[in-house]
C-alpha cells in the first residue's frame, strides 16, 4: 500500500526521504524545514533545500504547521536534534499522534530526552512511533534488538558516530590534523548541524541512551536521558596518541556502551585490525546476547540517503 508521508526537516536526511519516497512506493504530501530556523547538516540553507527538493513534485512549505495539518498517514520527523525538552521535534510528534497518525523519527531528541512522554503519547494514540533511523544510520540496529528480543540482550557496544570515526581513522592513517579532517567530515554531510555534538560524544551518547531505554523498558527498568550518560569526546586526543597506539598494534575509537543500567561513551584503545576498528563513516554495534553470544551489525551509520533508508524501512514496517 502506498502511504502518504509528511516530512518535517528538509536537511540531509529529510531531503533524502523526499527524494527517495516514490522509489519505495510512497507519496510525499508535504514537507518543510524546521521552524527552529536550524538548517541541514550539509549546510544547505532552508530555501535552497526547498527549491531543490520541490522539483520532485512535492509541495515545499516554510511552515511546519501547514504540513502537520495536511492529510497524511505517517509523519517523518527529521528536524535537527535538540536537547532538554527536545523541541520543536517533540511537539511535532505529539501533534501527529493526537490525530492518530504514525510517527517515524530520524530526530534523536524526542526519543533520547523524552522517551517516557513519547511512549505515553503513543499509548493514547492509534498511531505508532518508530525510530530506527535515530541509531546507526542505515544499519538495522533497533530492528535487530526488537527481533532478537531486548530482554535477551545485555549490552550494546560499538562505534556509533560516523563523524568522530572518520576523524580518528583519517588522523591515524594519514597523519592529518584534527581541524582539517573535521572540515572534510562536514563537507561529506555526515556531521550534525552542530558538529560539536559529534566530537564531544553527545551524538553517540544520545544513540546509547535510546538503546539503553529500549533494553531497560523490556525489563521494566529506569528511563534514561542524556544527563544520565558518562560522556568523553575526542577533541583532546593528540595525533601523537594515535601514533603510539598504532606502534602497539592498536588504535583509538570513540566507543559507546549501553546496558539496561548504564550509558557510557568515550575514547578507547581497540585492536587495530579488530571488529571495532571500523574506518571512515562506518559504524558497528556488538550485541551481547543471552543465548547466541556476540552478534555484530555494521554498515553506514551516517549520511542523508543512508539514514533515509532506515526511515523508509520503518515506513515499510508500519505498512505491514
Ligand atoms: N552526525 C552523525 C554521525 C549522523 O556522524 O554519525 C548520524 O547520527
Amino acid at each position: 500500500m502506498s502511504l502518504r508521508l509528511a516530512v518535517l526537516g528538509a536537511g540531509a536526511v529529510g531531503g533524502s526521504v523526499v527524494e527517495l519516497a516514490a522509489e519505495y512506493g510512497h507519496r510525499v504530501v508535504g514537507f518543510a524545514d524546521s521552524s527552529s530556523g536550524v538548517v541541514d547538516a550539509g549546510g544547505i540553507d532552508g530555501e535552497r533545500a526547498l527549491e531543490r527538493k520541490s522539483r520532485d513534485g512535492a509541495v515545499g512549505d516554510d511552515d511546519p504547521d501547514d504540513v502537520l495539518a495536511a492529510d497524511y498517514d505517517v509523519l517523518v520527523e527529521a528536524t535537527p536534534t535538540t536537547l532538554g525538552d527536545a523541541e520543536p521535534g517533540f511537539s511535532h510528534c505529539l501533534a501527529a499522534l493526537e490525530r492518530d497518525r504514525h510517527v517515524v523519527l530520524a530526530n534523536k531528541g524526542p526519543v533520547a530526552e523524552r522517551y517516557a512522554d513519547l511512549r505515553r503519547a503513543e499509548e493514547d494514540s492509534a498511531g505508532d512511533v518508530l525510530f530506527e533511523a535515530t541509531v546507526g544510520g542505515a544499519m538495522p540496529v533497533l530492528s535487530t534488538v526488537a527481533d532478537y528480543g531486548p530482554g535477551h540482550i545485555s549490552t550494546a557496544r560499538g562505534v556509533l558516530n560516523g563523524t568522530a570515526n572518520f576523524v580518528l581513522s583519517r588522523m591515524a592513517a594519514e597523519g592529518l590534523g584534527y581541524e582539517h579532517v573535521l572540515a572534510e567530515a562536514q563537507d561529506l554531510g555526515v556531521a550534525e548541524a552542530d558538529p560539536s555534538f559529534d566530537v564531544d560524544g553527545t551524538d553517540a551518547a544520545l544513540k546509547c541512551v535510546i538503546l539503553a531505554n529500549v533494553l531497560s523498558e523490556a525489563r521494566g527498568g529506569d528511563v534514561f536521558s542524556l544527563d544520565d550518560a558518562e560522556v568523553t569526546g575526542i577533541k583532546d586526543i593528540p595525533g601523537s596518541a594515535l601514533d603510539l597506539a598504532t606502534e602497539d598494534g592498536r588504535t583509538i575509537r570513540l566507543i559507546g556502551e549501553a546496558t539496561p543500567k548504564r550509558v557510557r561513551v568515550g575514547p578507547r584503545l581497540v585492536p587495530q585490525h579488530g571488529a571495532l576498528a571500523v574506518t571512515g563513516t562506518q559504524n558497528i554495534v556488538q550485541f551481547e546476547t543471552e543465548h547466541a553470544g556476540q552478534l555484530n551489525v555494521s554498515g553506514r551509520g551516517a549520511g542523508g540517503p543512508e539514514t533515509a533508508t532506515a526511515v523508509l524501512a520503518d515506513v515499510a514496517r508500519l505498512n505491514r
